[in-house]
């Protein structure tokens, strides 16, 4: 988005200083740094905002800094799982609040609630479906209906990732009325904000979720069984492709190419990382 947006830029400031971990203890985000700062920071001058009230001074040269940003625009959303927060968290909450008033296209207005995705900042794997449903629109969070509750019990069953502690979102960010498929210009409005979502949690893995996923995302009309059983590239992003939950809920006998396309992202998460096992 074109738009100035003061919580963006303290972020890549904050990012330029070295900072990574940000505490939001009490609505109250106090950022730290653990790398030296090589030299003294000056903070850009723009107009007076919430954000540059309540903010501490730069630490001197070689300490670690503190910095108090103003709570008001960096309230914990719901979607924002329990995990350290960081500048990836607060970028996230940046773009939310950047576009979830979004009038794109015309689910802007049908939607009751924009549902930008759910889980932790620093995933190291995404899981991206399709849509919102009535459950999703209706609370604002993603697959937290009965598809939801059978992605939660895939997500665990590799005994390697707890639903929390991966990212998860949809294509779409609004219910397209009655569930129907995705139409082309509401993927082609809504791709760039699922695009950002990856630019920022910098996954090491994506699996998508069903065909309106894996064809967004690897632009392709290709089905779900073509593009199942090899590993794909997202902007250097390892992608997987397996059956939405929602298949499986209506088809029993996609459960065992699910379980085998679980096995081999995990598979493929132990060998990227060897030293986090
Ligand atoms: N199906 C999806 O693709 N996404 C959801 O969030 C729920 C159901």
């Amino acid at each position: 988005m074109s738009q100035s947006n003061p919580l963006k830029d303290r972020i890549e400031l904050l990012r330029r200083l070295g900072v990574r971990y940000v505490s939001m203890e009490g609505q109250e985000p106090v950022v730290s740094g653990e790398n030296p700062i090589p030299e003294t920071p000056t903070l850009p001058s723009r107009p007076p905002s919430p954000m540059v009230e309540g903010e501490s001074v730069a630490a001197p040269l070689g300490q670690t800094t503190s910095r108090v940003l103003s709570p008001e625009p960096t309230h914990r959303p719901q979607w924002l799982s329990a995990t350290p927060e960081s500048v990836q968290a607060m970028e996230l909450i940046a773009f939310d609040q950047d576009i979830c008033r979004c009038q794109k296209c015309p689910l802007g207005q049908t939607r009751k609630n924009f549902v930008f995705g759910m889980g932790n900042p620093l995933a190291e794997v995404m899981f991206v479906g399709e849509a919102p449903g009535a459950d999703e629109d209706a609370q604002g969070l993603p697959f937290v209906g009965r598809a939801g509750q059978l992605l939660t019990k895939i997500i665990q069953s590799t005994n390697t990732w707890k639903r929390e502690e991966v990212f998860i979102c949809n294509v779409l960010k609004c219910r397209p009325p009655g569930n129907r498929t995705p139409l082309p210009e509401e993927v082609d409005q809504c791709r760039p904000y699922l695009e950002e979502q990856i630019q920022i949690i910098k996954p090491k893995l994506i699996m998508a979720l069903g065909a309106s996923a894996a064809q967004a995302l690897l632009r392709t009309k290709d089905s779900v069984g073509k593009l199942r059983n090899k590993w794909h590239d997202f902007n250097g992003v390892p992608l997987r492709v397996t059956y939405h939950p929602a298949a499986l809920l209506r088809f029993d006998g996609y459960k065992k190419d699910v379980w085998e396309d679980m096995k081999e992202l995990t598979r493929k998460y132990v060998e990227m990382i060897p030293k986090n096992i």
